[in-house]
């Protein structure tokens, strides 16, 4: 379909021939130039880069009709396509026409010049998407989610649509935001006092999902295999760079596979969505490249060729104790690695991705497949340079009886999960699955550093502006 009434300045600035008419709207930049002439580079998001119009002050326009031409401001222009006389640009055009659809007033627009620092840009999420910076990472998220549904789809997965409102908080993933109906002054009481949800919105307790696992791993006991694709909820406390209240999460859930597969899928996955970035995206990753990351595309092409590290937690913990380094959070069998102990084994150790299995069982879900050790379970957590943990999953337990005692042994309140044992007692098979952080992805992706600034509008603790 074409576009009504304009031409993206992406597509534009593809053309070889010039001399044609041309009519592009957009948003303005900057605005430049002296008595005789005016230089306007207009941006319409289908790009990073611009297209430049020039204005003849002499012969068509006064500087009056171009008062409002001014950074930020909306317009639709029409003129010749020329090859440019500058040296930033090869094709430019000659304006001949000029509507002013929004003007933005330079006394009160925020974003008058280039370099106003990412913090700045959070307060004015509203409009930080004009940026350069947000315009190439909101185009590569768009891609990255395309891409998603490309690869599943082209291998037999089907998207299954998991809820968001939950009565179940089995995954113990983090703390749950509540949802009710209730008034958050006088609930209703039942005898001793404690809050009656009976006579809440769904007759019960419920809560924002941490995860689509669990009902996901229904789809796949039907399907064979499928994925969710949606947002997930977690109330944890933690302000660092890499968590979110709110963050979508891909999670596939395969009938038939055992971790091994699981870990060759999640392996294959990953690299063809980096490669699908650098296949398409290339404008804006070079964009970021420049201006953040020096090493972001040679990054990114190095784990497109790495073959990732598979490794035992055990074997993982070894190879911490013995690296002499002075680490935050000391290292021993059993606990639950930090970022920084994650980032040594990835970034110093191997110098490349690391997929780690085989955790203590006590610091992994209920849900995961256990080892004949009795001590440890089919958990595989993928690990990344500069993030840390990029994927969880893990082979589930198929066994009632083995499920079960887990469930028992750690006084999970069964009468919510009741369900979720079914697909055990009945047809039940072998299974895996795992997660990927959607906005982890596109920390790596982008090389950005904060993950506040790869989603349009970050939810964190004391932050829901927008
Ligand atoms: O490791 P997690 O908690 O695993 C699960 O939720 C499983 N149910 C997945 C599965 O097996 N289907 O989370 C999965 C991924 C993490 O590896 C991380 O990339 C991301 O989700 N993640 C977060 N991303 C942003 N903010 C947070 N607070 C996150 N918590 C987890
Ligand atoms: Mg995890």
């Amino acid at each position: 379909m074409k576009t009504p009434g304009r031409i993206k300045i992406s597509e534009l600035l593809q053309r070889k021939e010039t001399g044609q008419e041309v009519t592009v709207k957009g948003w303005v930049r900057t605005k430049r130039g002296n008595k005789n002439v005016a230089f306007v580079a207009l941006n319409d998001g289908s790009t990073v880069n611009n297209i430049q119009l020039v204005f003849d002050l002499q012969n068509s326009f006064s500087e009056e009709q171009l008062k409002e031409v001014t950074t930020g401001a909306c317009l639709c222009a029409t003129g010749q396509l020329a090859q440019s006389q500058g040296s930033g640009q090869p094709i430019e055009i000659q304006a001949k026409i000029i509507e002013l659809y929004g003007a933005a007033n330079p006394e009160t627009y925020p974003l008058q010049k280039k370099g106003h620092t990412l913090e700045f840009l959070r307060e004015i999420a509203h409009l930080r998407p004009r940026t350069n910076t947000f315009g190439a990472v909101l185009r590569i998220r768009h891609a990255m989610a395309f891409a998603i549904h490309k690869y599943f789809n082209d291998n037999g997965f089907y998207y299954f649509h998991t809820p968001i409102i939950t009565a179940s908080d089995a995954e113990g993933a983090g703390a749950m935001f509540q949802v009710t109906t209730l008034e958050a002054g006088s609930p209703p009481r039942a005898e001793g006092g404690a809050i009656d949800y009976s006579q809440d919105f769904f007759g019960k307790h419920t809560s924002l999902t941490v995860s689509g696992q669990l009902e996901g791993e229904l789809g796949a006991m039907a399907l064979g295999q499928i994925y969710t694709f949606g947002p997930t909820f977690r109330a944890e406390n933690s302000n660092t760079p890499r968590h979110l209240a709110e963050f979508w999460m891909i999670e596939p859930e395969m009938a038939f596979y055992e971790i091994k597969e699981n870990m060759d899928l999640a392996e294959d996955f990953i690299k063809y969505l980096i490669q699908y970035a650098l296949d398409s995206c290339m404008d804006d990753l070079k964009f970021l490249n420049n201006l953040y990351d020096k090493e972001l595309i040679e990054r990114l092409q190095s784990v497109c060729s790495a073959e990732f590290v598979r490794l035992d937690y055990t074997e993982g913990v070894k190879i911490l104790e013995a690296s002499g380094e002075k680490f935050e959070f000391p290292v021993h069998w059993g606990i639950d690695l930090q970022s920084e102990h994650e980032r040594y084994l990835v970034e110093k150790h191997f110098k490349k991705p690391v997929i780690l299995t085989s955790y203590p069982k006590d610091i992994k879900a209920f849900y995961m497949k256990q080892n004949e050790d009795g001590k440890t379970v089919r958990a595989m957590d993928v690990l990344f340079p500069k993030i840390g943990e990029i994927i969880g999953g893990s082979q589930r337990e198929e066994s009632f009886d083995k499920l079960k005692a887990r469930i028992d042994e750690l006084k999970m309140d069964e009468s919510t999960l009741w369900w979720y044992l079914d697909t055990r007692r009945f047809g039940a098979a072998p299974h895996s699955g795992f997660g990927l952080g959607f906005e982890r992805l596109l920390l790596f992706v982008t090389g950005m550093g904060n993950i506040r600034d790869v989603i349009p509008f970050p939810r964190t603790p004391r932050s829901a502006e927008f």
